[in-house]
């Protein structure tokens, strides 16, 4: 995955840079040398530990730029009631989708929240994630929301996996504030994010821009005054509508629009103009039984740095797989298996500010990486459904292992 030192665009989607009978030496939490193995053998000396990785494939772990990994409760019950015909607008009408998932978590304490994200932890080592980008969102209160992201903290400390911590307070506005709506707009500006930033709890600040939820308008208020902070900002665009997020981002000179299922041409436009990252999320558009991708190939046609998430969340998307997302953009968004690689991995690192830090196997980045138990990258979103990773390392320690049926045969 070396190139050069910014996104990818274009062609070089699809250059991964693959080194045949490769090698790789670290040092503590770092890369000191990729290339050859006759290049790197040389380097070994009697302190070192040597790890045969078999002929599979050795590549950077995956940075999952946006999810949703800190809540209370699941929606089962509405998986199944979506099977019935009912939408998720009309379960969220009724008091379902993200409230009852905002009642489940102000009823929960940190410890049980910290309990259930161990558990989504593991789940996306797994699946070879290294790096999640994680929003609050669930709690609405400026109380409940301190208290998800003082998880997503203890979970970065407590268990392998990274987290870079987003504040979504503008995920929804709570059933209180129904009738005064500019209420809780002032609460969270007068009040949430500066408490967010005095604590240091996040790194970004995002808002659900949609038909019922926030305006631009709210949304420009939030996002400005988040700015002000010292917070990047990212915005849930166009996902159910064309409601403007994907040109209020580019007004903001945002990090990262993400979802654009109904973003238009002129939409495209902005965003490429200022140089805002697409962050597409199949998983969502899978799970709610719609057939309405993003359009990655526009997208890519017109030069955006283009990024790969899950969206792992209880309602729209509950998936922690990367490698389900490479499938579903190779099938139902036409990305080639190269181009959503480099969206899952170094793309979605420059979304999250780590461009020089993770995102690629290149002298100098942390090492994080997976030995995925596959002779042939593209065989990742190939065998849907299967999880490869065999060895997941981060920061140059083993954070997951799996034994499997020894290694690949390669002909
Ligand atoms: O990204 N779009 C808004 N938020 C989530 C859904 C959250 C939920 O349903 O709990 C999303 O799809
Ligand atoms: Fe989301």
């Amino acid at each position: 995955m070396a190139g050069a030192r910014r996104p990818r665009t274009g062609g070089d989607l699809r250059q991964l840079a693959i080194i045949e009978d490769g090698a790789i030496f670290i040092r503590g939490d770092r890369i000191e040398a990729v290339g050859r193995r006759r290049e790197i053998e040389p380097l070994i000396d009697s302190d070192c530990e040597v790890i045969d990785a078999g002929r599979r494939v050795v590549m950077p772990g995956f940075v999952d730029a946006h999810t949703h990994p800190v809540f209370g409760g699941v929606r089962a019950n509405e998986f199944e009631q979506r099977t019935a015909g009912s939408t998720y607008r009309e379960i969220a009408a009724r008091g379902g989708g993200i409230r009852a998932t905002v009642r489940a978590t102000r009823n929960a304490s940190l410890t049980d929240l910290v309990k259930a994200g161990k558990r989504y932890a593991a789940w996306f080592l797994r699946n070879g994630t290294t790096t999640v980008e994680a929003k609050s969102g669930y709690g609405l209160t400026t109380e409940d929301e301190l208290k998800i992201l003082r998880a997503i903290k203890q979970l970065k400390d407590e268990t392998p996996l990274n987290y870079v911590p987003t504040f979504l307070g503008a995920h929804d506005i709570p059933f209180e504030y129904k009738s005064r709506r500019q209420v809780y707009v002032d609460l969270i500006v007068k009040e949430m994010l500066p408490r967010v930033a005095e604590e240091k709890l996040a790194e970004y600040c995002d808002v659900f821009c949609e038909e019922d939820v926030f305006t631009t308008d709210e949304s420009w208020q939030i996002l400005s005054a988040a700015r002000c902070h010292g917070l990047g900002v990212r915005v849930h665009a166009d996902q159910l509508s064309l409601s403007g997020g994907a040109r209020l981002a580019a007004e903001l000179n945002a990090a990262t629009a993400d979802h654009l299922e109904h973003t238009d041409a002129t939409g495209i436009a902005a965003l490429k103009a200022a140089k805002v990252q697409p962050v597409l999320l199949p998983g969502s558009v899978y799970a709610l039984g719609s057939s309405r991708y993003a359009a990655a190939r526009e997208m890519i046609d017109a030069g955006l740095a283009v990024v790969l998430a899950t969206d792992f969340n209880p309602g729209s998307s509950p998936t922690p797989s990367m490698p389900m997302i490479l499938s579903l953009a190779c099938t139902q968004m036409k990305m080639t298996p190269a181009e959503t690689i480099s969206a899952a991995t170094i793309n979605a690192a420059y979304s999250l500010g780590r461009g020089d830090e993770i995102g690629s196997l290149e002298k100098g980045k942390g090492a994080d990486f997976v030995i995925q138990d596959v002779a042939d990258y593209r065989e990742l979103p190939y065998w849907f459904g299967v999880e490869h990773p065999w060895r997941v390392y981060v920061s140059g320690k083993l954070a997951c292992a799996r034994e499997q049926n020894g290694a690949v045969a390669r002909p």
